[in-house]
């Protein structure tokens, strides 16, 4: 099996190659206080060593139940919001063919709820799952997630009705805190079946435990290939392996630097849609976990060549304050010819008997030739094929590359104190009891 490949060369007229070989040393003290638990945020670092150590039992687990709700469901919802949905549907979006909704073969389809508080939304989904078999996955690690929260209200209430209490038990999985929260005291008190997730994995970082692996099961993809993929990474990121030889060192190295030398965006691109997902997984990632203290490069994201008719003008030419890393695919799993046409009217014979892919390989080429042209520095992250393997492979990349990127930036990258601060205006504008005070704060604002 081949890995992924990060090439950086094309950042070098911006940031010099010796710059980057120079962070060596700093970048192997963040892996040591990675690995030795010594730096900031260090009782979340259990995603470091997650792939190689989860168990056959849990595998297993994860397997059976996902097969009881394939049997039993037509649809299964995933419920939750940030770190407890994004993973699960990068990775069921990347592997699933582009209509798969569409043609049924996503048997059971996968939908999503409790990561918005829309009404049109949660309205559509009901009528939806109307005299259909579903289940829910309901995915919330603090159990209080006030979206989540509020979709599984409804959502519960609707199976019940749909096909009684007993039988709705049998469709509903939660996957929370071992011990704390509302959900995980409701999930016991209904006799739900359960999956933890680990004290010391936070959100953003729980793809590979059941948070992403049910599921994904759940959708029919193979969660043993991409957990492989992820330990292969796991093996080349670690503490052996020569910074010159470790894509997640030289990524989170590069892109420190171009950070520093004036480059505050970094924007993930990709050539295939089925990966938007993936960039938006890698934007939360990132985002929350390096977005704090007033520093950290802000994380976009863009999906080529789509975009290239929209934000094409804004990279090539708008502020030189950003840099761009490209998701490459080595080789597509399938094959599309371009066709002869007699009459050529649209002037296309020069592409005849090309692949679609040899086109989309140099829109890419030209377009990274352009942006570096225009100031954009280029990073590329090369996957050889969007397989379980491969993404097992990437997600791990990612993840590591932000631990060691966090900390050579200086902050704790594993907190999100951040986020509370809209949560408790919301509260406190909903009369929520225990924020008395704030309500009264903030009312005087409004
Ligand atoms: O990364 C994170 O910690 C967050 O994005 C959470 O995943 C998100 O807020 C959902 O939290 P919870 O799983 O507690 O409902």
């Amino acid at each position: 099996m081949k890995n992924i490949t990060i090439s950086i060369e094309k950042a070098f007229g911006f940031i010099s190659e010796k710059a980057v070989s120079g962070y060596e040393n700093q970048v192997k003290k963040c892996a040591e206080m990675l690995e030795n638990g010594t730096g900031k945020g260090n009782d979340f670092l259990g995603w470091l060593h997650l792939p190689s150590s989860i168990s056959e039992a849990e595998i297993a687990d994860i397997e059976q139940t996902a097969g009881l709700l394939r049997k039993k469901c037509e649809i299964v919802v995933v419920a939750g919001i940030g770190g407890s949905y994004l993973g699960a549907k990068a990775v069921i979006d990347a592997l699933s063919n582009s209509f798969a909704q569409l043609t049924g073969e996503q048997k059971p389809a996968i939908v999503y709820a409790g990561n918005n508080i829309s009404e049109d939304y949660l309205a559509e989904l009901s009528d939806l799952l109307k005299n259909r078999q579903f289940g829910i996955i309901n995915i919330s690690k603090s159990g209080t997630t006030t979206e989540t929260a509020l979709a599984f209200r409804l959502l519960k209430t609707q199976l019940e009705n749909q096909v009684g209490k007993e039988e709705a038990k049998q469709r509903i999985v939660a996957i929370t805190d071992e011990k704390k929260g509302a959900l995980r005291t409701l999930a016991t008190q209904e006799g739900y079946k359960t999956f933890v997730i680990p004290d010391n994995v936070g959100g953003r970082f729980s793809v590979l435990t059941p948070v992403g692996l049910l599921p994904i099961a759940v959708a029919g993809f193979d969660i043993r290939s991409l957990i492989s993929g992820a330990v292969a990474m796991e093996k080349l990121c670690g503490m052996d392996t020569p910074f010159a030889e470790n894509p997640a060192a030289i990524y989170a190295a590069t892109r420190n630097e171009l950070y520093k030398s004036g480059k505050k965006i970094e924007i993930l691109a990709n050539y295939h849609p089925k990966l938007h997902f993936v960039s938006e997984w890698w934007k939360q990632l990132y985002g929350e976990s390096e977005g704090k203290e007033n520093k950290g490069i802000f994380p976009a994201a863009v999906d080529f060549t789509t975009d290239l008719h929209s934000m094409g003008q804004w990279i090539q030419e708008g502020e030189r304050t950003i840099f761009e890393t490209v998701i490459s695919v080595a080789a597509p799993n399938r094959k599309v010819e371009i066709p002869t046409d007699t009459d050529n009217l649209d002037g296309l014979n020069f592409l005849a008997g090309k692949r679609v892919d040899e086109v989309n390989k140099m829109a890419e080429l030209g377009t990274l030739l352009a942006h570096v042209d225009g100031g954009v520095p280029n990073l590329r992250i090369e996957i050889p094929q969007i397989s379980e393997f491969y993404i097992g492979q990437l997600l791990y990349f990612f993840e590591i590359g932000c631990g060691l990127s966090g900390y050579l930036l200086g902050v704790n990258p594993f907190d999100q104190p951040g986020v509370e601060a809209y949560k408790k205006n919301m509260f406190a504008l909903l009369d929520k009891p225990g924020f008395e005070a704030e309500s009264a704060e903030i009312k005087k604002r409004i």
